[in-house]
């Protein structure tokens, strides 16, 4: 089955194929050059997901899938949240990103310190989203940057349980319990049931 990612964001893709393996042909905008910027308006990542699949789906054929995700800090109210990826000031700048995180974490107490990574997928077919998924992984904010796998945020994100980031746990444990793979495998349960 060949799945179409809406998304630039290599990342995302990669660590999508990674998990899917063998049994899907991913797809996303590096094979279409054409595909359009999609303004990512909403305030929730449901309604981020929804515009990008729904877009891309208007023009390719088949299932798009959309990840809309981020990481929400209870010491600041659920922030970067959806603007994760502009937190720093420019769109994508991981380094600057991770810098304003630590800085606004800077007095917050190690007992306080809890977060959750959250990813919304979207499928979505003929410009019209079909289900959407939610996977969440809980953890906690590092008092400094630590590996150097994965992306974001991944060096400052230690998962309950690991006393490890992201970064230093590696794909095949990051993928096993992170959002993205949470909600991915509900993805994959529901284009497989008859
Ligand atoms: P989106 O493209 O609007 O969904 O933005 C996602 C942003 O959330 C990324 O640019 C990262 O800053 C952050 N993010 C989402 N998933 C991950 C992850 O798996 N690891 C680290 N950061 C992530």
């Amino acid at each position: 089955m060949t799945l179409i990612i809406a998304t630039r964001n290599q990342h995302k893709s990669e660590e999508i194929r990674q998990m899917l393996g063998d049994a899907f042909v991913v797809k996303d905008a590096t094979d279409y050059p054409d595909w359009p910027e999609v303004a990512e308006t909403g305030t929730t990542f449901l309604e981020n997901a929804t515009l990008k699949a729904e877009a891309i789906s208007a023009l390719v054929e088949g299932y798009v899938l959309s990840d809309d995700s981020g990481l929400e800090v209870d010491a600041l109210h659920g922030a970067p949240g959806v603007w994760s990826s502009s937190y720093g000031g420019k769109e994508g700048d991981h380094p600057r990103n991770n810098a304003r995180l630590l800085e606004e974490m800077k007095q917050v107490p190690e007992e306080l310190r809890s977060a959750r990574f959250v990813c919304t997928m979207v499928i979505a077919q003929g410009g019209k989203s079909l289900v959407h998924f939610v996977g969440r992984v809980e953890g906690k904010i590092l008092n400094s940057a630590s590996g150097a796998q994965g992306f974001g945020y991944d060096p400052l994100f230690a998962p309950f349980g690991y006393g490890k980031s992201f970064a230093e746990l590696g794909s095949a444990i990051k993928n096993s319990l992170s959002h993205r793979g949470r909600a991915l495998a509900q993805v994959v349960d529901w284009l497989q049931t008859p």
